[in-house]
This record gives C-alpha cells, structure tokens and sequence, in this order.
C-alpha cells in the first residue's frame, strides 16, 4: 500500500510491516505452512503475528460461527460474501493494520483471495463485485507476497476425509474444483504477488520455498 496521506483508510499510512498470506483449498495444508513460517520468522527474531479469516477477533468469532454453522444451508451468496468482508473489516483494523504500524510482519492465513475465490467465482457473484465489497473493507492494503498452495481438490479434500464438514467445506466437488480454477487465475492476474506452490511436495519443500521467496523482503 502508498504509504502516503492519501491513504483511503484513517491513518494507514506509516506501515512499516510486511503481510504475507497463504491461500489455497481446504485441505491444502496452509495453516501447516503458516506455523513454519511463524516459527521461522520468530526464531530470527523478527515480531509476527498470525491472522486468521474467518474469526481472528472476538466479533469475527461470532461472525464465522453465522458463516459456518452447517444449519444455514439457504444463506445466501450476498449475505456470505458480505459477512466475510464484515469479518475482514474488522481483521483489518483490529489486528492487521496496529501490528503492521509497529512493524510487525503479519502472516494471514486467508485474506482477500478466499472471497474473489469462493463467493467472487465459485458462489458466481462476480469478481468484479466481490473485489469492490471487499476494497470498502480493507481499504487500500495488499499483501506483499501470497502463497498459493496448490492441488488437484479430490487429494486435498481426501486429507480432510476424517473431520466434520462445515457448512463451505461440505459444499459438492465441482464448487471445489470451481475455486481452485479461480485461485489459478488470480494468480495470473496478480502475477506481481502471487507465487504458486505445489501442495504436494513435503511440507520441508513447500517451506523451503517459501524461505526462498521472503528472501527478496527480509
Ligand atoms: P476454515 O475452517 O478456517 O478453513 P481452512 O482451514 O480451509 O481455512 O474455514 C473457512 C472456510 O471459509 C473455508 O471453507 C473457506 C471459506 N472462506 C470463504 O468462502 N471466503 C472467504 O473470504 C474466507 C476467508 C473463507
């Protein structure tokens, strides 16, 4: 983000952190990756801060429970799309933005991607729309850098075979295979911060990597 006076947040600017995000299916092992890399980044000394979408903040645990509460089978795409902004917003200046000001690096696992993903394409909202709703939210800020995870959805789900289902995960095989379609095209269309990452290779690969590409930050 400019950090300049212009900013459209209040007082965004003065952000000396970095945030880097992990995307992908479920089951594509981001939270596994998010952990290393936490450890990683702690261990070198720098102070990080993990941010979880949906449910990072007292009123985003409410919000994820509305979310994801297998019950609300008629939720509409509007209403889900609107409450992981509602959600974001709070994320955002809660957590996101304080820890960036004190220079913080701030690793999310899930941000703006998931919604341009699942409700932009995979729900058929629109990605147009869905990237407006979320701009209000969030303002101006973009991850340095996003890892995308990705795999053929029948492996990633597969992982996930044993636990309970949430209302999204429990969602029919081609609304998975939809989203990783639309995560492959975002991350051409943000080629500039998008790096995609094979889930399949060994959790000590995918870290490697991901060490490899932070180089150019820290
Ligand atoms: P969660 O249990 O956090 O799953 P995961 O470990 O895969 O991140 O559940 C989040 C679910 O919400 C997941 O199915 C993806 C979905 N989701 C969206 O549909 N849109 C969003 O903007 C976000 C952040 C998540």
């Amino acid at each position: 983000m400019a950090d300049t006076d212009e900013s459209p947040l209040p007082g965004a600017g003065g952000l000396s952190g970095f945030f880097f995000t992990f995307e992908g299916c479920e089951g594509s092992g981001k939270t596994t990756q998010v952990e290393l890399l936490k450890e990683y980044l702690a261990g070198r000394g720098f102070e990080v801060l993990v941010s979880r979408e949906p449910g990072g903040t007292a009123v985003g645990a409410r919000i994820r429970e509305i979310l994801l509460e297998p019950g609300h089978a008629g939720m509409e795409p509007l209403t889900e799309a609107l409450l992981f902004a509602a959600d974001r917003a709070q994320q955002v200046t809660e957590v996101i933005l304080p820890a960036m000001r004190r220079g913080r690096v701030v690793i999310g696992d899930r941000f703006v991607d998931s919604s341009l993903a699942y409700q932009g394409v995979a729900r058929g909202l629109g990605l147009e729309a869905v990237a407006r709703l979320n701009e209000w939210a969030i303002g101006g800020l973009e991850p340095t850098l996003t890892f995308y995870l990705d795999m053929p959805v029948e492996e990633a789900l597969a992982r996930k075979s044993g636990e309970g289902h949430d209302r999204i995960e429990g969602e029919p095989v081609e609304f998975h295979r939809a989203v990783r379609e639309a995560y492959i095209m975002l991350s051409k269309l943000y080629a500039h911060r998008v790096v995609v990452i094979d889930a399949r290779e060994s959790r000590e690969e995918i870290h490697a990597r991901v060490k490899r590409e932070l180089g150019r930050f820290l």
